[in-house]
């Protein structure tokens, strides 16, 4: 029996659910599996772990910022078994060989790679108060998982298996795309342009409560920004302490819908 330690990052809950089912298909063969979610802070040492296995949603090609941020910090993977699964909805461009190459840089020993269909991201979606597609991943993605759990229990029982092909890298326009995505474009440009626009009827809806790691507050809950003195302010800008960190986080489709830009005299 092994110990395993699923970390993850989920903005809209798909990762999770396949987290889950990843995590039922390996105790399923008798090992001990933690899940951690990102959003709640930082996840236990994985030196109390014998596998670790890291679940992220692609974002812009690449993995989601918070678990770049995540396998920056890892260090100590000497030969430990390790897995990666990535969630995306049309194309998964960079997202899960980043995450391989960091954990294979760091001396982790790939047991399993495995992709699943999340959400999609469809903004008319915004129209009934959600950013995503709230029946994803289907239950054929979650069948999946569970037997990806499997195979990978029966890996770490001896059984050989063909490393997965790394993923094609993304053509020069993607990258693109990735750049003004970046933290540096968002911490340079967008959040000097931009700031929250409390009045938007968006940030009433749910999109809040989906925006990575809860970054900004609720206008009337005053809830999810972990600043409690924050809470309820009138005005919350994009360069306020902390806020720059969480618009960061919060990526451009969150911008697109509650950041608006500065008037003149701001
Ligand atoms: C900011 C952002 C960027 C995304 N970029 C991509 C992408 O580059 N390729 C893709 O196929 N899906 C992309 N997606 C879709 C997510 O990868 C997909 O919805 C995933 O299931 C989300 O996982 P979660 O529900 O655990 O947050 C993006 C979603 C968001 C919110």
């Amino acid at each position: 029996m092994s110990r395993c330690l699923i970390v993850f990052f989920s903005q809209g809950g798909t990762t999770k659910r396949v987290a889950q089912a990843v995590s039922k298909g390996l105790s399923a063969h008798g090992h001990e599996v933690d899940l951690h979610d990102l959003s709640d802070g930082p996840p236990p040492d994985h030196g109390r772990y014998d596998v670790l296995g890291i679940g992220c949603p692609a974002h812009y090609y690449r993995p989601a910022i918070i678990v770049c941020d995540y396998l920056a910090t890892l260090s100590g993977l000497s030969g430990k078994p390790v897995f990666t699964f990535v969630l995306y909805a049309a194309y998964v461009g960079d997202a899960g060989n980043v995450v391989r190459g960091a954990l294979e840089a760091k001396g982790g020993n790939e047991l399993g790679y495995a992709r699943f269909r999340g959400a999609g991201r469809f903004l008319g979606y915004l129209r009934h108060g959600y950013q995503f597609s709230p029946a994803d991943p289907s239950s054929d993605a979650i069948a999946e998982a569970e037997r990806f759990g499997g195979d990978l229990a029966e890996r770490l029982a001896g059984s050989t298996h063909v490393p997965a092909a790394h993923d094609p890298s993304p053509p020069a326009v993607y990258r693109l795309e990735r750049f003004l995505t970046s933290r540096f474009f968002i911490r340079q440009v967008y959040s000097r342009l931009f700031r929250v626009d409390r009045r938007s009827d968006l940030l009433a809806g749910d999109v809040v409560d989906v925006l990575a790691v809860h970054g900004l507050q609720h206008p009337e809950r005053g809830e999810g920004s972990g600043d409690p003195s924050r809470a309820g302010g009138p005005q919350e800008r994009a360069d306020d302490r902390g806020a720059t960190s969480r618009a960061e986080r919060v990526g451009a489709t969150a911008a697109a819908a509650v950041l608006r830009p500065r008037s003149c005299n701001e």
